[in-house]
């Protein structure tokens, strides 16, 4: 019996763990209690708030853009309550902040079990939105995280598996019955299909709290701190390299895999490909849907040259500019259930470096100067990662390569907020339900994994050693 937290709530429940893998090892008891997730920090949300050291003129487009971030879009931009305007063909979701959402807009995965006024997962609600009609695949439940999927190998048209490789975004939801798509008929991809043919994985939200700092990481300090403490890395198996761009060579940092390069160009795909909003970026519709699925000339969202101030701007610059200016979450130890001492979270902090957690997550990378504010020039960004991926075994491979990232590797998740997060690792398996930020710890251990070392340091921790280090991430 352990005891599993229910997330953002005070009381426990009890509940037999059974887990896939067997990779939560039953450890002997120490002091009586098993080592858990507390589950997410109540009390204050420590997100979402700008850089304290803006100017009175940058807080206007920083503020400009969270509107931009948090608006729904529709097909035409005619229905009630959803003013943006270029949604579809295909899509995941119809806002930014619908994904981005946990604890405030800029952040992960919502659930209905951790904050009830956020609703349950909003994949629920877009699916039949303006009376679309979608199928709700298996995948997304209401308190499951917000998924989108890649399918790594092409299937033929006859549906059976090749070996080409595919690894793109596919679309769970079409504009089919929405009120602003009259006339538009166009399928959902076959998951039933693509399940059967475990040719379908997962990538959830990763939050963009604190991104102007992490895009402002000069790769010189990037591949310093790749070369220090290099033999107790060879000694423990960790190796990690960038991920790189194939068009200036600097290197990439964003997304699970750490494939790409900038907030804007991040901004400019996830806007087409998450929301089908075609724009100055990625100007073009993607796959082939019927002309009767298009509604409005390309690119849909652009730069307003009859305006002035933030109006002049496009959605894509506004909410790069949001996200640039986004703060890093900030720590804290109150609010953790279970009430942990500050001296619990300060021996976790140690018991993290002593395991050597932190030769991937590396606990501080400075910024180098920058022209736009103070707040992000020669910064201290306590990230909790070395922007490197890292083979991380079978268990936790997806099959896909992007770039210089192969089929088992991640980018070190930057740790600075998974206080107050939700769901863990690239497709969101780690859940409150089936142990959250343990589960997460676990699955690192895997053939292959350059984690291996490292897990099995954790592993001969008591069970209270444990509890500190999970309450230290839940101070983060
Ligand atoms: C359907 C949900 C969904 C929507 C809507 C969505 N995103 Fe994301 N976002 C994701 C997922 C999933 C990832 C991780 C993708 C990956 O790495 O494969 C992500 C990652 C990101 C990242 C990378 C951050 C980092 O450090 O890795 C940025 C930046 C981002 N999104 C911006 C946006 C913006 C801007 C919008 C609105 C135009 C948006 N997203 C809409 C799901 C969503
Ligand atoms: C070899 C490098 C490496 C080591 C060592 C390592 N991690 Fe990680 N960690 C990663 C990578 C890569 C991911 C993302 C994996 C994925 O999502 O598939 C990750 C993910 C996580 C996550 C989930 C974060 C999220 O955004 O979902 C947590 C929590 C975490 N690590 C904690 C730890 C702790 C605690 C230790 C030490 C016991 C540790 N890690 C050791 C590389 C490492």
């Amino acid at each position: 019996m352990t005891r599993i937290p229910k997330t953002g709530a005070t009381v426990g429940i009890l509940a037999v763990l059974s887990l896939g893998g067997g990779l939560l090892l039953a450890q002997p008891q120490n002091g009586g209690s098993r080592a858990h997730d507390p589950g997410v920090r109540a009390g204050a949300v420590n997100a979402g708030q700008s850089l304290s050291t803006l100017s009175a003129e940058q807080i206007q487009f920083f503020q400009d853009g969270q509107i931009r971030f948090m608006e729904v879009d529709s097909v035409s931009g005619t229905i009630p309550g959803e003013p943006g305007k270029g949604l579809g063909p295909g899509f995941n979701s119809n806002s930014c902040s619908s994904c981005h959402a946990q604890p405030f807009a800029g952040g992960s995965s919502p659930s209905a079990n951790a904050y009830p006024y956020i609703g349950p997962n909003p994949q629920i609600r877009v699916a039949s939105d303006a009376s679309a009609l979608n199928t709700i695949p298996s995948f997304i439940t209401a308190d499951g995280p917000v998924r989108e999927t890649r399918f790594p190998f092409v299937v033929s048209p006859g549906g059976r598996l090749t070996q080409i490789p595919d690894g793109g975004v596919h679309d769970i939801f079409t504009i089919t019955g929405r009120t602003d798509a009259p006339g538009c008929t166009l399928a959902q991809p076959d998951y039933e299909l693509m399940q059967q043919l475990n040719n379908v994985i997962f990538r959830i939200p990763t939050p963009v709290f604190g991104a102007g700092l992490m895009e402002n990481i000069a790769d010189s300090t990037i591949l310093a701190n790749m070369n220090a403490n290099a033999l107790l890395k060879r000694r423990l198996g960790i190796s990690g390299h960038p991920n790189t761009s194939g068009n200036d060579g600097t290197i990439t940092r964003f997304g699970w895999k750490a494939q790409n390069k900038s907030l804007e160009v991040f901004t400019g795909e996830a806007y087409n490909v998450e929301m089908g909003v075609t724009n100055e970026l990625f100007p073009n519709e993607r796959g082939n849907a019927p002309s009767a699925c298009l509604f409005n000339s390309t690119p849909e969202d652009f730069t307003h040259f009859d305006q002035s101030g933030t109006e002049l701007l496009s959605d894509a610059a506004g909410f790069s500019t949001f996200m640039r200016f986004l703060a890093p979450p900030a720590p804290s130890t109150q609010g953790i259930p279970g009430n942990p001492t500050a001296q619990s979270i300060q021996n976790g902090g140690n018991l993290f470096v002593q395991v050597h957690c932190d030769l991937c997550h590396t606990p501080v990378l400075k910024t180098a100067g920058s022209s736009l504010t103070s707040g992000l020039s020669n910064q201290n960004a306590a990230l909790f990662s070395d922007l490197l991926v890292h083979h991380m075994g079978d268990g936790l491979s997806d099959r896909v390569s992007q770039g210089a990232a192969g089929p088992d590797e991640f980018r070190t998740a930057p740790l600075w907020g998974v206080g107050q997060r939700i769901f863990f690792l690239h497709d969101g398996r780690a859940t409150p339900a089936n142990g959250g930020l343990l589960r997460a710890i676990q699955a690192h251990a895997g053939q292959g994994s350059e984690a291996n070392g490292v897990i099995a340091f954790f592993n001969t921790l008591s069970e209270q050693q444990k509890q500190d280090l999970l309450n230290f991430l839940r101070s983060l």
